[in-house]
């Protein structure tokens, strides 16, 4: 068991990327919080895990475009486990549009769901994880921050924003045991994908290396292996995820 007895919060675990986390972090012995917007589906997400693994499973409902609710959800997760060992800040959203239609809430909604959140969510976690001098902070960014994409200047822009994020954070908690990193994941099939039309989708695959998506599990290992002792001596980096899209 690589993770046991490690508490391990999620944040957009209801589905996709951060549901696939959770399913193989509670497999490896870790106690988790799931995190979505919707009370029920949390409940459901929450109810299914237990059924499955022997693990502590709970979850909170909380819109984390706002600054209270990030500081509540890790309190209500530190009462509800007694200590967390890893944040998962991967909750995301995106509204695409060409610059010359993106609205102004476009825009905002993504600013504040994807970037905003991750400052408030690790602010949040810091405080907590000084005192225990340990701690690990791990970013879902994506292979669009790195090679930025047409019709994403606001996602890209949040996931580029992660990156040098994370870099920061790693510097600035390096020396007390708080490790940050970051994921760029290619295109996965999730919910996310399945609003791209078919002909873009079919250019997207053209161009990646792998010539195929990627799937929740091919990202979700790699968060196993990044909230594992394994590794330990990893902090600042971001990892692609991607069949070499970014190469
Ligand atoms: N799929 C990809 O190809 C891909 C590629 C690169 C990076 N990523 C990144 O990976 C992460 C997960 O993506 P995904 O494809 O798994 O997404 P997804 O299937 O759309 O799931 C998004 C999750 O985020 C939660 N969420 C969204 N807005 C929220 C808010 N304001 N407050 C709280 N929770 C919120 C959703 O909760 P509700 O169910 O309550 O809405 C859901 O659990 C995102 O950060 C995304 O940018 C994805």
């Amino acid at each position: 068991m690589r993770l046991k007895d490690k508490n391990i919060l999620i944040t957009g675990s209801t589905r996709g990327i951060g549901l696939a986390i959770a399913h193989v972090c509670a497999g490896e012995g870790a106690n988790i919080v799931i995190h979505g917007t919707n009370k029920e589906k949390v409940k459901d997400i929450v109810n299914s895990l237990q059924q499955r693994y022997q693990t502590k499973i709970v979850g909170f409902d909380y819109d984390i475009k706002n600054y209270d609710n990030c500081q509540n959800l890790v309190k209500d997760s530190i009462n509800a486990l007694t200590s967390l060992d890893v944040l998962v800040n991967n909750a995301g959203i995106t509204r695409d549009n060409l610059l010359i239609k993106m609205t102004e809430q476009e825009w905002n909604d993504v600013i504040e769901t994807n970037l905003n959140s991750v400052f408030s969510m690790t602010k949040a976690v810091t405080r907590p994880f000084l005192k225990q001098k340990s701690g690990k902070i791990i970013n879902m960014s994506s292979v669009v921050g790195l090679m930025g994409n047409a019709g994403q200047a606001n996602y890209a822009a949040t996931k580029g924003g992660m990156i040098a994020f994370t870099k920061s954070i790693a510097k600035e908690f390096g020396a007390k045991g708080i490790q940050c990193n970051a994921i760029a994941p290619g295109f996965i099939k999730t919910d996310m994908i399945d609003t791209l039309p078919d002909d873009y989708l079919d250019t997207i695959i053209k161009s990646i290396p792998a010539r195929k998506l990627g799937s929740t599990d091919d990202v979700s290992k790699l968060v196993l292996f990044l909230a594992s002792d394994e590794s330990s001596y990893i902090t600042g980096q971001t990892i692609s995820v991607d069949g070499g899209m970014n190469i």
